[in-house]
Order: C-alpha cells, then sequence, then structure tokens
C-alpha cells in the first residue's frame, strides 16, 4: 500500500495532481500539505496538513509518522518571483529538494516526484526542437537551480538507488489555481482578462514562442511517468516534455475566435529577457520512447475548456 505525501499541495499542479492521485490511490492514502490552504475538494477529500518544506524535522517527522513511501515536491520560487530573490531562491529551489534526497537516504521511499522545467536551457541551447541533451547555461536563478537540482536526482539515483522521478515542464495552463509567478503566467492571465474585459495588456512581445502544455495533459504525464516501470526509464535528470509552442499574438487570434472584440496589447517587462533564454520548442522524443508520453490538447481544445471554465469560476466568484 503505497502512502503519498504531496508538498505544495495548494499550487497550481498540486491542487490538480494530488485529486488525480487521490482517485488512484485512495483518498486517505494521498497526504496534501502546504503552507497555504487548498481549494475545498482536497479539504473534504482526504487529509491535509499545514507544514512548511523549510521546517527540516517536521517534514521527516510526518514522513515516518504516516509510513510515507512517495513523496511529490513542488514547492518551489518561480522564474518571475526568483530574479527578485536570487540567493533566497536558490536557497529554497535546493534545500527542499536537497534534504529530501538526503532523508530517503535513511527512511525508505519507493519514488520521489521533482519537477524541472523548459528553464534549465539557455542562450546558447538550440532554441527549436531543444533535444534532451544539449547545452544547458541557464541565465536565471530559476534555470539555475533546476538544472542543479535534476544533477542531484540522477546522482542519488546513481549512488544510492533512490527512485528519483522528474519532468521538464514547459508553461502550464489551467483554471484551478492561478499560476504562482513564473514567466509564462501571461498564458492563464489571459484567458481572465479575456472574459473580465476583453483586452489583455501582455508582458511579453507579440512573437515570443514559448513551449506551453494543457495541465489534463500535464498531470497525465506526471502519473505515466510515475507508474512507469523503473527498467524503462533512461533519464533520472529530468525529461522533456513539449506541449504545444504558440506565442502571444496566436493566443489572441484564438481567443478572437470566441470573443470577437478581444483585444490584445503588449508591454513586455523583466520577464521578456527570461523567456527569449528559453527554447521556443522541445524535442520530446525520449519521453515518447521511454514511457509512452502523449497528449490531448491543442491549443483551440484546450482554449474552449479555458474560457468555459474560467467563466464559470467568475460568474461564481
Ligand atoms: P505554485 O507556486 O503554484 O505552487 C507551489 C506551492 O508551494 C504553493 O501552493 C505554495 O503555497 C507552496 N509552498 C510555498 N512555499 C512553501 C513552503 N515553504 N512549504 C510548503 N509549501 C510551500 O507552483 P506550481 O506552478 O504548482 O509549480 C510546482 C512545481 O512545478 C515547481 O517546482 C515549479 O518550479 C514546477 N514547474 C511549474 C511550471 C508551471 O508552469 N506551473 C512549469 C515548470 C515547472
Ligand atoms: N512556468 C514556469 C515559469 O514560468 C516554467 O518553469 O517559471
Amino acid at each position: 500500500m503505497e502512502k503519498i505525501l504531496v508538498i505544495g499541495a495548494a499550487g497550481q499542479i498540486g491542487s490538480e495532481l494530488t485529486m488525480e492521485i487521490r482517485n488512484t490511490y485512495g483518498n486517505s492514502n494521498v497526504y496534501a500539505t502546504d503552507i497555504n490552504t487548498p481549494p475545498q475538494d482536497i479539504l473534504d477529500s482526504g487529509p491535509f496538513q499545514i507544514l512548511d518544506v523549510k521546517d527540516e524535522k517536521g517534514v521527516a517527522e510526518f514522513i515516518q509518522k504516516h509510513k510515507i513511501t512517495q513523496v511529490y515536491q513542488l514547492a518551489a520560487i518561480l522564474s518571475g518571483n526568483a530574479e527578485k530573490i536570487p540567493v533566497k531562491a536558490w536557497d529554497f529551489n535546493m534545500k527542499s529538494l536537497l534534504f529530501l534526497l538526503e532523508l530517503a537516504k535513511e527512511v525508505k521511499l519507493n519514488k520521489i516526484f521533482w519537477p524541472s522545467s523548459i528553464a534549465v536551457f539557455g542562450p546558447t541551447s538550440p532554441r527549436e526542437d531543444t533535444p534532451q541533451y544539449c547545452t544547458t547555461e541557464p541565465n536565471t536563478v530559476y534555470g539555475i537551480s533546476k538544472l542543479a537540482g535534476e544533477r542531484w536526482a540522477e546522482y542519488y539515483y546513481n549512488r544510492y538507488g533512490i527512485d528519483t522521478r522528474s519532468l521538464r515542464y514547459p508553461g502550464l495552463i489551467s483554471y484551478k489555481t492561478e499560476a504562482g509567478g513564473g514567466t509564462t503566467d501571461y498564458a492563464v492571465e489571459i484567458y481572465y482578462e479575456a472574459i473580465k474585459q476583453a483586452k489583455y495588456e501582455c508582458f511579453l512581445s507579440a512573437e515570443t514562442s514559448l513551449p506551453m502544455m494543457f495541465m489534463q495533459d500535464a498531470i497525465k504525464a506526471t502519473v505515466d511517468l510515475m507508474e512507469a516501470p523503473s527498467s524503462s526509464l533512461s533519464v533520472r535528470s529530468s525529461y522533456n516534455v513539449a506541449g504545444f509552442s504558440i506565442n502571444p499574438s496566436q493566443f489572441a487570434a484564438e481567443i478572437k475566435n470566441h470573443i470577437p472584440d478581444f483585444e490584445i496589447s503588449f508591454k513586455p517587462d523583466f520577464r521578456q529577457k527570461i523567456a527569449d533564454s528559453w527554447p521556443a520548442s522541445i524535442d520530446d522524443s525520449v519521453a515518447r520512447r521511454d514511457w509512452n508520453l502523449n497528449y490531448k490538447y491543442d491549443l483551440p481544445t484546450m482554449t474552449e475548456v479555458m474560457l468555459r471554465e474560467v467563466g464559470k469560476k467568475l460568474a461564481n466568484s
């Protein structure tokens, strides 16, 4: 019987991933934790506790007390926020992973999931169809911390046999919980503003292409990776996942198909430089080969769901 701990369960990914793994492993076997209160369905369906990942003793006691066998460590400081507090972001993003890897040497954890990002790539990486293996010289503190985290995850797998698994998520788009301070947040905000006021001022330029993915596909990819037999996984740093590549103008054109008077304007800020250093598109062939990564959503199908669900949410708020 797996007992699963989700750290960061109230966030954009955690609020959806927690519910998905509760469906699979049973509500009472999935312990949601965060420093913030999660959505009501998480509170209603299973255990939740306020727990700070910086409280290493508290997390270790929690893992031992509940006989946890798998951990999803989702708490992090994302790219935009990290640039405002570089040293703190490095410290947080690194310690919250390293301490867990160290702990896994003492208490038996069957698997650890820790997400990486397209931010591990930098200006010297190929920008189109960025391969699984290529030059990785990130120039953001977030990217540096993700790249170092990947190296540590692989190191603990090779040296201590700890079953670490990871995805390099692209920008994730979802309606349940708002995005948490990243460079791709515009792709969520645009739907809210389209419905609220039929206009959006984008903090990236019109032609800035980035890889994006609908949350349903990201959750499925995460579960598929975690369910894959260990022997089929050739990557213990982090797998490329592509989604689809899209720029703000293309988002706006698709939204206009539903809201014809929608208007977008552009006022790039400090996040433009971050986006310019990231890939425009990703080669995810290694994940497709190893564990059959696949997707259901593209821009039109995702936009339909986003406008419908964000519309319902705003109407009820
Ligand atoms: P988020 O900011 O929405 O959620 C993070 C959660 O962690 C929040 O609920 C926050 O309250 C919680 N948290 C913060 N400090 C904490 C602490 N000290 N102790 C416990 N919990 C704490 O982030 P997200 O978008 O859900 O991202 C989750 C992970 O996925 C991160 O590692 C992020 O880097 C990675 N990722 C996200 C995206 C994306 O587009 N969302 C893309 C690539 C990688
Ligand atoms: N969406 C994330 C960010 O912009 C990518 O890791 O920070």
